[in-house]
């Protein structure tokens, strides 16, 4: 049968219609994050509908439903049975992450799964499979991939300011936080390698821009009640011989720089509270001179470098957005999972790129036995 100009226009409507129609979401594991995403999921209520609640203790459903509504449930299996919701993000302990995800996607819910995303390589086993079960149902949340500053500098990167990069230092530095929740406990999943090391693992090998070929690390528990790592060191060497040195500690008194990257043109470094980059580069327009070194001792009154001054630029930046960056990352990942669901843009966390996160985090669990690591 011939389409009539009333279908080809109904037809376009429709899928107008599909394209902006607000996705109903819920929340699962109603903790620290997971209020969080009530709250920036909400807020953009042009796009976003919340429809249920999730969590094991009534009065924090309770207590959610009062400020955001939506249907509550202290039963995950309840809650994955609500007919309209089509959206449950996952934020419950670390543990039950990729579980809890193959449970969702059986359920036929699009998922968004906090990070760690898998903690045991079991976890991986089974997010490995669900990436290729359910092609486009399934998004990691590292939403650390959006902070500003880390933005600002891929921004940065690709004008070709600091030429070839080298080096890459990540430190995650909290002065000295003796903490004590669940998350320092490893039969909770707990530890800074689940904890930050999802974040910097995935800015480090966007920053790394090829293959991992080498892993080196050294994890310590230095000041937390609990049994966990809370000094994890990382290095990741790439195919492309970049270096990318990763810290993450609760215990260095005096926090060094966020990111240092050294380039063969220049420098970038911004601090923990990431609203400014130091940038130190050779002028765009400086090539350098012919020169080689040679065999003979230099005279004392002569120097040992072919040039005698480099036409540096130095400049401070703010960071922009100028905003909160635990906010940003938030308000990012509920536009770029709309665009995603709606206007089939792919989300810019590729599974592969969150799999690999979790395959380098099996590697740095089995340099470092002197843990009791679960699963
Ligand atoms: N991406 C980020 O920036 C970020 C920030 C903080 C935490 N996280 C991650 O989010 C997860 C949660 O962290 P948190 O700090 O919010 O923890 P939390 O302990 O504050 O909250 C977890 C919540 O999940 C609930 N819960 C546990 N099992 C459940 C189940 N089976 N069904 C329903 N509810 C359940 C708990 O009752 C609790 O309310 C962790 O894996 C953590 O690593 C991510």
């Amino acid at each position: 049968m011939r389409a009539t100009e009333h279908d080809v226009v109904f037809e376009a409507v429709e899928e107008d219609a599909k394209m902006t129609k607000k996705i109903k979401f819920g929340v699962c594991g109603i903790g620290r994050i997971g209020i969080q995403h009530c709250q920036f999921f909400s807020q953009d209520r042009d796009r976003y509908e919340l429809t249920a609640l999730c969590d094991l203790d009534p009065a924090r459903v309770e207590a959610a439903q009062a400020e955001f509504g939506g249907r509550g449930y202290t039963d995950f299996a309840e809650f994955l049975a609500d007919p309209e919701l089509e959206l449950a993000i996952i934020a419950t302990r670390s543990l039950d992450h990729a579980r809890n995800a193959e449970q969702a996607l059986a359920a036929g819910k699009t998922v968004l799964l906090e990070k760690p995303i898998g903690v045991t390589a079991e976890d991986y086993r089974i997010l490995q499979r669900l990436v290729g079960t359910h092609p486009g149902q399934l998004f990691f949340g590292h939403n650390h991939r959006f902070e500003p500053a880390f933005r600002n500098t891929q921004a940065i990167l690709a004008q070709g300011l600091l030429g070839n990069v080298h080096v890459i230092k990540l430190c995650k530095h909290h002065p000295f936080m003796r903490r004590n929740d669940w998350q320092m406990r490893l039969d909770c999943g707990g530890g800074q390698l689940s904890v930050w090391g999802p974040h910097l693992l995935d800015q480090g090998l966007q920053l790394l821009g090829a293959p991992v070929r080498e892993v080196r690390s050294d994890l310590r528990r230095i000041l937390t009640p609990g049994d966990a790592d809370d000094h994890v060191h990382i290095t990741l060497v790439g195919e492309n011989d970049v270096v990318a040195e990763l810290e993450i500690s609760n215990a260095v008194a005096l926090p060094g720089p966020y990111c240092t990257l050294y380039g063969d043109r220049g420098a970038l470094r911004y601090d923990q509270d990431q609203k400014t980059i130091h940038l130190k580069y050779l002028d765009p327009n400086f090539q350098w001179p012919e020169a080689s070194a040679q065999a003979e001792t230099p005279a004392l009154s002569q120097g040992m470098c072919a040039e005698r001054e480099l036409p540096w630029i130095e400049e401070t930046r703010q960071v922009m957005p100028a905003t909160s960056l635990w906010h940003q990352v938030e308000i990012e990942m509920v536009r770029h999972l709309f665009n995603a669901l709606r206007q089939n843009i792919p989300f810019p966390v590729k599974s592969a790129e969150a799999l690999e996160v979790v395959r380098i985090t099996e590697i740095v669990k089995r340099q470092n036995p002197q843990f009791q690591w679960v699963g």
